[in-house]
C-alpha cells in the first residue's frame, strides 16, 4: 500500500473516530507481485540484529518454543516474493534467541486441508515431551480449518521435518454457523485440572470479536464449547489471540499456561484486531467454574485499552521457557514503505527483539524488556554522566555507530513534578488519544517539562532524525502526573512515499524521585523503544537517506522550558547477529 504520511494520518484519525467500528481489512494480496522473485536483495536498511529471513516476505511469528536446549521460531513466509502470498511456515533455530540458523520450511501446503495456505498457529509441549503444532490451513474450498503437525524425528535436535497426520486432520472445521473465512490462529493449548486440553481460535460474528474455546481429552478430537472464552462487540475479527497467566507482585517470573485459578495469578488476553491492524490486551481472571475469562473492569478490549507496543507490532505471540522461568514475547514489525519499494528491496518484514514479559508490581499493566541475551552483542560503550540539558539544548553522544546501537538514558527532572509550578495541565482531549497528542504537539511545541529525549538516526544538521521523547503533565482532576511518550517519524527520512505516522502512549511511572528511564534499540531501519523501564514500548520503521553509515548521529535533547539533567547515558555499539 502506498500512502503518504498525510493520508495515513487521516486514516489513523478516522480509525480512532470509528473506534472499534473499523472497516473490513485483511492482508493485501497483490496477485501480480506475489511471485516476483527478487533478483537482488538490497542491503540498505536491512537490520543487523533483529530477526529477518535472507529475502522475501515475512509476517507473523508462529509457534515459538524452547525444546531440548534449542529455541525454535517459525514464521509466515512467502518463498516466491516480497509481498504477502503463497504462505508457508518457514523455520529457524537458535541457542540464544539472537543468532539464528535458517532451515527449510517446516509446514507447507500439501494436503486437501491446507492446500491453499498454512496460516498462523502455536506450539504446545505435551506432558510426554512431544511438541505439537496447531495451525490454520486453507482447505481446497478456501475454508479456514485447524490442523495438527508433529515432528517426524524427535531425536533430530532441530526438528527439521514435520508431518501432518491425515487420520486426524483437519481437527476443527467451521461448522455450526461459524464464518469459514474468520476462523483462525489457534493458541498454545493448556491442560485443565479436569484433564481436558483447551485451545482458543480467533473468530468474529458480525462485528463481535470472538475467542472460541475448544476442548479435547487426547489432543486429536476437539469439541467446541457452547460459550466463548471471551468476546467484545464492535472489535471485528480477532486474529492471533494469546492467553496466558502472569504472577502478581512484580516478579520477573513467567508462568506455564496451566497455572490457573491459583492465588497470586492473573490472566492476560491479547487480541490482534484485523480491522485496525492493532493489538490490545486486558488483564483479568480466568473463572474456572464457568471456563470463561473476565477482564477486570478497568480494562477495555480496544480503543483506549493497553497495548504491548504503541507503534508497529502485530500478530504477537508469547511462549513459556521453563528452564529460565520466563515468558517471552515475539511480534511482527511490518514495513512503512510501499509495496513497490518492497519488491525492489527484495524483502519485507522484521521481528521485534524477543522480550521478557511480566506483570508490573502495580498490577495495572505488563512490563517488557529485551531478553538479556541481546546484551551479548554489546560492543564498545560510551557514557555521559551528569549533564545538564538547558532549555533548547542538544548534546551529541560521540563515538557511537549510530545506525546500530543500544542506548540507555536516565533523565532526572530534579524533583517530583507534582511539586513543580511550571508543569502543564493535561487537556482532557488527550486522555484517550496519546497518539494524537504526539502528532499535534510534535517536538516543536514547548511545554514546561518536555519535550526531552533522544534524536536517533539523525543527520548532521538534523534534516533527518527520529525523535523518541517525553512530556510531563499534571492532571489535577486525577491528582497525578502523566508522562506522555512519543516516537515521531515525520522527519525520519527525506524519502516521500513512506508512512511516517507519529506514535504515542502514556507511561505509568512513579515520578517521586523525578527519574525517567528510556532504552532505545536502533538497528538501521528499526527504532524500538522501551520507556519507563519497559512500561510503554513503541516500535517504528524508518528509512533515512542521509543518516546512514558514518553519517548517522545520536543526540539527547531538551526543548522544554525547564532545564533537566541527564543522570547517565550509556550507549553500546551493537554487533551483528547475521
Ligand atoms: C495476521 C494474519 C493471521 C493469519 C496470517 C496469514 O497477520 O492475518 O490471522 O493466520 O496472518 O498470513
Amino acid at each position: 500500500m502506498v500512502a503518504t504520511s498525510v493520508k495515513l494520518f487521516r486514516l489513523l484519525v478516522l480509525s480512532y473516530v470509528m473506534l472499534c467500528h473499523g472497516a473490513e481489512a485483511s492482508h493485501e494480496h497483490y496477485h501480480t507481485l506475489d511471485k516476483v522473485e527478487p533478483t537482488t536483495v538490497k542491503p540498505m536498511h536491512r537490520t543487523a540484529y533483529h530477526f529477518q529471513p535472507k529475502k522475501n516476505w515475512m509476517n507473523d511469528p508462529n509457534a515459538p518454543m524452547f525444546y531440548k536446549g534449542v529455541y525454535h521460531l517459525f514464521y509466515q513466509f512467502n518463498p516466491y516474493g516480497a509481498v504477502w502470498g503463497n504462505i508457508v511456515w518457514a523455520h529457524a533455530v537458535s541457542m540464544d534467541l539472537i543468532r539464528w540458523i535458517h532451515l527449510k520450511p517446516a509446514i507447507y501446503p500439501s494436503a486437501p486441508f491446507d492446500i491453499n495456505g498454512c496460516w498462523s498457529g502455536s506450539a504446545t509441549i505435551l506432558p510426554d515431551n512431544t511438541p505439537v503444532i496447531l495451525y490454520t490451513g486453507l482447505n481446497s474450498l478456501n475454508q479456514q480449518v485447524q490442523n495438527l503437525a508433529l515432528p517426524l524425528n524427535l531425536s533430530d535436535p532441530f526438528l527439521v521435518e514435520w508431518i501432518k497426520p491425515v487420520e486426524h486432520n483437519p481437527l476443527m472445521v467451521p461448522s455450526q454457523g461459524l464464518n469459514a473465512s474468520s476462523f483462525r490462529d489457534p493458541t498454545t493449548a493448556w491442560l485443565g485440572k479436569d484433564g481436558h486440553w483447551r485451545v482458543l481460535v480467533g473468530s468474529k460474528r458480525r462485528k463481535r470479536g470472538l475467542a472460541l474455546l475448544y476442548r479435547s481429552r487426547d489432543f486429536k478430537r476437539w469439541v467446541r464449547s457452547r460459550h466463548v472464552l471471551h468476546s467484545a462487540q464492535q472489535t471485528g475479527m480477532w486474529e492471533c489471540p494469546d492467553f496466558f497467566p502472569v504472577a502478581e507482585g512484580g516478579v520477573l517470573k513467567g508462568l506455564d499456561g496451566s497455572a490457573m485459578g491459583e492465588e497470586g495469578v492473573k490472566h492476560v488476553l491479547k487480541v490482534s484486531l484485523d480491522d485496525l491492524k492493532t493489538e490490545y490486551y486486558t488483564l483479568g481472571h480466568y473463572v474456572l467454574e464457568k471456563d470463561k475469562y473476565e477482564p477486570d473492569k478497568e480494562f477495555v478490549d480496544c480503543g483506549s485499552g493497553l497495548r504491548f507496543d504503541y507503534g508497529k507490532f502485530y500478530a504477537s505471540k508469547t511462549f513459556y521457557e521453563g528452564g529460565k522461568g520466563r515468558r517471552i514475547l515475539w511480534g511482527w514489525i511490518n514495513e512503512s514503505d510501499s509495496v513497490h519499494d518492497d519488491v525492489k528491496k527484495g524483502w519485507s518484514g522484521v521481528q521485534g527483539i524477543p522480550r521478557s514479559v511480566w506483570l508490573d508490581k502495580t498490577g495495572r499493566q505488563l512490563v517488557q524488556w529485551p531478553v538479556a541475551e541481546l546484551e551479548t552483542l554489546r560492543g564498545e560503550r560510551v557514557d555521559i554522566i551528569q549533564r545538564k540539558l538547558n532549555s533548547g539544548s542538544i548534546v551529541e553522544v560521540p563515538g557511537v555507530k549510530a545506525t546500530q546501537v543500544d542506548v540507555e538514558v536516565t533523565f532526572d527532572l530534579k524533583s517530583n513534578p507534582m511539586n513543580q509550578e511550571n508543569v502543564e495541565i493535561l487537556e482532557e482531549k488527550w486522555f484517550n488519544s496519546p497518539q494524537l497528542a504526539c502528532s499535534e504537539m510534535g517536538t516543536s511545541m514547548r511545554s514546561g517539562i518536555g519535550p526531552f529525549g533522544l534524536l536517533v538516526l539523525a543527520s548532521k544538521n538534523l534534516e533527518e532524525h527520529t525523535a523518541v521523547f517525553f512530556r510531563v503533565f499534571k492532571s489535577p482532576s486525577r491528582n497525578k502526573t502523566m508522562v506522555l511518550m512519543c516516537s515521531d517519524q515525520r522527519r525520519s527520512s527525506l524519502g516521500k512515499e513512506l508512512d511516517k505516522t507519529p506514535y504515542g502512549g502514556f507511561v505509568d511511572v512513579d515520578l517521586a524521585d523525578g527519574k525517567i528511564f528510556l532504552r532505545t534499540l536502533v538497528d538501521h531501519s528499526i527504532v524500538e523503544s522501551f520507556g519507563g523501564g519497559g512500561r510503554t514500548c513503541i516500535t517504528a520503521r524508518v528509512y533515512p537517506e542521509l543518516a546512514i553509515g558514518e553519517d548517522a548521529h545520536l543526540y539527547a535533547f531538551n526543548y522544554g522550558s525547564v532545564a533537566i539533567n541527564i543522570s547517565k547515558i550509556s550507549a553500546w555499539n551493537m554487533g551483528s547477529a547475521v
